[in-house]
């Protein structure tokens, strides 16, 4: 069986993975096209982050990702990826407004075509995160560096460097657990915070600058893939450099169309 004709994981599965000790190996996702290849691919699971609204839309922070935005870049992944978990995240202050205002974006994600919903934080929104649990649709944590909240953390830092910090943030992972999250993702937290908490919590943790000891790990697949040439924190590493080859391959055809050496006699039509 390829990639491509395995059925999607199921939470059941994330749970397996992690307690077998097989790392999970999550990216990003926001279009068709790049959903395709990863739908090849040996990747577990796809995240539809919010990250998005910087990635794709130019934005210099995730706050202007709206639910309906979401639900665009959820649907148009869902059809590259058939055969993969998709995450869809829910946006700046979608689950903060009311109950109401967050059933209607895990609507929108989960009818666009996300298998379960991820969210920031738990503080303040614990009984949301039930109801959503609750109503069959799996929920996925996030913790450390929370970038919806960049404001009040006064950039994209390191959490949890202090000792009372790890505590706080081993409670509200534990937290997240009870309230029947089937996963967390750690954002740049120290290894040894992620470590402790990988090993004290029952569901899998995925890391993003968490070091090597959670269950699995996350990256944003244009950082990954060297398509995003500023951006250089020490968590990440850089498979390719796309940047450059994509640079080349226009230049390459420019000097073709300006020479007129494309298109050539196979690439035309006769009468
Ligand atoms: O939006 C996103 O891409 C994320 C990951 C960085 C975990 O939340």
């Amino acid at each position: 069986m390829t990639h491509a004709t395995r059925s999607p994981l199921t939470v059941h599965d994330f749970k397996k993975l992690a307690d077998q000790g097989t790392k999970i190996a999550m990216v990003t996702a926001y279009d068709t096209w790049s959903a395709r290849i990863i739908n090849e691919s040996p990747i577990d699971c796809i995240l539809v982050g919010d990250s998005g609204a910087m990635v794709m839309h130019g934005h210099s922070t995730t706050l202007p990702a709206t639910p309906e935005l979401m639900a665009l870049h959820t649907a148009a992944v869902a059809r590259g990826a058939p055969h993969k978990f998709i995450i869809g995240d829910m946006p700046f202050l979608s689950y903060r407004k009311s109950l109401v205002h967050a059933m209607n974006c895990v609507e929108l994600l989960m009818r666009a075509g996300a298998h379960s919903v991820k969210l920031e934080g738990v503080e303040g929104h614990e009984s949301i995160i039930s109801h959503i649990v609750k109503s069959g649709v799996p929920v996925m944590g996030h913790l450390g560096l929370t970038p919806q909240s960049i404001n009040s953390l006064g950039g994209m830092k390191v959490q949890a460097k202090l000792a009372a910090e790890a505590i706080q943030l081993l409670a509200d992972a534990k937290k997240l657990e009870e309230l029947g999250c089937f996963s967390l993702v750690l954002e740049c937290v120290p290894s040894e915070v992620a470590k402790e908490i990988t090993k004290t919590i029952s569901i899998p943790t995925i890391g993003i600058g968490a070091g090597p000891h959670t269950s699995g790990q996350v990256l944003v697949l244009q950082d990954m893939l060297g398509a995003n040439p500023g951006f250089k924190p020490k968590f990440l590493r850089t498979y390719l450099d796309l940047n450059t080859l994509i640079g080349e391959a226009l230049d390459h055809y420019s000097r073709d169309v300006k020479a007129s050496a494309f298109p050539a006699d196979k690439e035309s039509y006769s009468s």
